[in-house]
């Protein structure tokens, strides 16, 4: 594999495939764990994961995993490091290195991503273990009044800041500022989806020139236009037509791709608005998934946290990232689903 930042990137988006997003901090996929009515364990986490990087099949579609620390570090029941597995099944190993959201002083409501303070010491221990990527996500609430100036700018700053440690360590930065869909109240109108992901986009790449990154050695990871959870009604062709748009306005053509986070969309609608994207428009950049939820939702349900069922679950990630696939070539047909 290249060791320059910008052939990483251009792997990651490589034509037909996308990310596995599968980097649940501890307390998040404890809460998908309970879905299915398991404890969530080093082990069981292990093993759930495991599963899914030695899922052949389905890994075919996938260019790159964005992981925990933990899995970083953890290793098959075999013995094998995980991180082994992802590369011998040809996707690129990636990191979360941000500690999450947490409140923003004077700004009630909003967040800021935090974990700056020694990043550049962990990136260079991340680098050895292997992570040729990173990820970084913002949190940008969406309501009449929110987001505020202040929340974007903040967010976009640790961003930059975020992308540009990343690439003195030679490992690629997913930069995600995510506009939330299910977020409270979440009712809000694709109109105001539209003004908030491209504003939010602006300021983003602002400060990324003003911490001079760059762009041929990122992955923009964003979220999609789309009408709020609570109000869902814009067709599947509205919501490529916007978020296109909104793109096309803001994302320079040297970024070598765009990979969007699913952001709880059901796992058909996030595979159709991406097919619509790629299938209808003419773009400067490859448009592929990063999706967590909207990629494993169905083989975590198929597995349900028994051995016996390593198979099923197999089988089941692997439908999902072959329409997955199939989406980011705009290949993707409904009739494609109900065959499987
Ligand atoms: P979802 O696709 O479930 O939104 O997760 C992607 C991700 O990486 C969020 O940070």
């Amino acid at each position: 594999m290249s060791e320059r930042i910008e052939d990483i990137a251009v792997a990651m988006v490589a034509p037909g495939k996308g990310l596995l997003a599968a980097d649940e901090s501890t307390a998040t996929i404890g809460k998908r764990f309970e879905t299915i009515g398991l404890e969530s364990t080093e082990t069981s986490r292990r093993d759930y994961r495991e599963m899914l990087f030695r899922a052949n099949e389905g890994m075919s579609h996938i260019s790159g995993v964005i992981l925990y620390e933990e899995t970083l570090f953890q290793k098959a029941a075999d013995g094998t490091p995980l991180v082994d597995l992802i590369r011998a099944a040809g996707a690129v190993p990636g990191i979360k290195v941000d500690t999450g959201a947490k409140p923003m002083a004077h700004f009630a409501d909003e967040t800021v991503t935090e974990g700056l303070d020694g990043l550049a010491g962990r990136l260079a221990k991340y680098y050895e273990a292997g992570a040729r990527f990173a990820k970084w996500r913002g949190v940008l609430a969406v309501s009449d009044v929110l987001p505020s100036a202040g929340a974007v700018r903040a967010n976009a700053h640790a961003l930059a800041r975020y992308a540009a440690l990343c690439q003195e360590a030679g490992i690629v930065p997913m930069i995600e500022p995510e506009v939330l869909m299910d977020g409270t109240p979440g009712d809000h109108s694709i109109e105001r989806s539209q003004d908030v992901t491209e504003y939010v986009l602006r300021v983003t790449f602002e400060e990324l020139a003003a911490q001079r990154i760059n762009l041929e050695g990122m992955i923009l990871k964003p979220s999609m236009v789309i009408d709020g959870k609570k109000a869902r009604k814009a067709s599947v062709d509205e919501v490529a037509e916007r978020t296109v748009r909104v793109l096309k306005n803001t994302v320079p053509a040297s970024v070598p791709g765009i990979t969007f986070l699913s952001g709880g969309q059901s796992t058909e609608e996030a595979t159709a608005h991406l097919s619509a994207m790629n299938a209808d428009y003419d773009l400067p950049w490859p448009l592929t998934f990063s999706y967590g939820r909207a990629l494993q939702t169905e083989g975590l349900t198929a597995w349900g946290g028994k051995p016996e069922n390593v198979a099923a679950g197999q089988r089941a990630f692997a439908h999902r990232a072959k329409m997955c696939g199939l989406a980011a070539k705009g290949g993707w047909k409904i009739e494609l689903e109900k065959a499987a």
